[in-house]
């Protein structure tokens, strides 16, 4: 069983923070597949501190647990303030965003520019533990480092250290580093050297994230590098049921394992992420937000390219419901079925 602190994982993986994704909707569709665990997208601590838009947005489901909110900030004081908030707000965990590679995240000293930097990051990750109730965990999302440099490296081990020795519950490395941004493989005998280094600490788990795209590649990172949990990312969008395949792994059911949704069960799935985005975001939002996802679903579909296209088009929840009656009904498969497509 993987453990956050006091909070007890029934599987050892969890749905990454993922930018413009991983809302409520997403993880709310997740844990209905059987997912035990959630990161929100990185928020920004000056937009909980402004309070109005960025406040609500981190507003929690009472079904939204357990999670953690992932914060990003440049300065101590400020980081803890958008910690201490988001621990009002009933965050399970505070998770600290010190991986983000985007040029302007890391331009304003936020992000994957802290790994550069291990004194700056090391006063933020202890500002943050200071400032929240110490019933609740915090954690922290890296990289392995700025870059292949060794200096990288010893940056990296610097801040590692002291995330274990300030009480940090775990750590999630993505074996890439900030410079790679997502190109190349994430090295994951990396992350093996680190769970040979620091895997038995008590009370501290160390978390994997990188090319998991399937079931089998949660439990082939569990089994080549020994982490207590894997982080799944692009690999969950429009793939819920990665989750549901990764359970079925977990009660030797090799088959449902690699059984791919049927179309009801893409249909059930694409109208329920709709209709949750909705309540979310309101209607317009929702249909601009939920085009991205689509094109992901349709992958899953027999004639994805054209399903993609017909989800680019949609606008509203009717839109959304003309393109499931259009491909996700029995009439829209049965021919294609019959012709072998399907
Ligand atoms: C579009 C996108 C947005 C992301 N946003 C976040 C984020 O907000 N917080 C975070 O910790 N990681 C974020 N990540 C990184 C992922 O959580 C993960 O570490 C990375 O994608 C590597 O895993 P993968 O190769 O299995 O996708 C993001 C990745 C992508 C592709």
């Amino acid at each position: 069983m993987a453990r956050i602190g006091n909070l007890t994982l029934d599987a050892p993986f969890f749905q990454a923070g993922l930018a413009g994704y991983s809302d409520a909707a997403m993880r709310l569709v997740a844990r209905r597949h059987g997912c035990p665990y959630a990161v929100t997208e990185a928020m920004l601590d000056q937009f909980l501190i402004q309070g109005g838009k960025g406040l609500k947005q981190a507003e929690l489901d009472d079904a939204d647990h357990p999670i953690a909110g992932q914060l990003m900030g440049s300065h101590p004081l400020e980081i803890a303030q958008g910690a201490g908030i988001l621990a009002g707000l009933g965050y399970d965990v505070i998770d600290v965003n010190l991986a983000c590679p985007v040029k302007k995240i890391r331009k304003k000293s936020r992000g994957g520019h802290l790994m550069q930097v291990p004194d700056e990051a090391i006063d933020i990750l202890q500002a943050v533990r200071q400032a929240v109730p110490d019933h609740i965990p915090c954690t922290v999302k890296l990289r392995r480092g700025t870059d292949d440099s060794a200096q990288a490296e010893a940056n990296f081990f610097t801040i590692f250290e002291a995330v274990i020795a300030l009480g940090y519950a775990a750590a999630t490395v993505h074996g890439r580093t900030v410079e790679q941004k997502y190109i190349g493989p994430s090295r994951w005998a990396f992350l093996k050297d680190l769970v040979a280094r620091y895997g038995d600490m008590p009370g501290f788990s160390i978390f994997g994230s990188g090319d998991i795209w399937t079931a089998a590649d949660i439990f082939a990172m569990i089994e080549q590098t020994g982490v207590h949990a894997v982080s799944v990312a692009r690999g969950c969008i429009g793939n819920p049921w990665v989750f549901t395949q990764a359970r079925a792994l977990m009660s030797g059911d090799e088959q449902a394992a690699t059984r791919p949704p049927t179309i009801d069960q893409q249909r059930d799935v694409l109208l329920n992420h709709f209709e949750l985005s909705c309540a979310l975001h309101g209607e317009k939002a929702a249909g601009m937000m939920m085009r991205k996802f689509g094109i992901k679903f349709a992958r899953h579909h027999p004639v994805g390219d054209a399903v993609a296209k017909a989800f680019i088009a949609v606008k509203s929840l009717s839109d959304w419901r003309a393109v499931l009656d259009a491909h996700y009904s029995a009439a829209a498969t049965e021919p294609l079925a019959a012709a072998g497509v399907a």
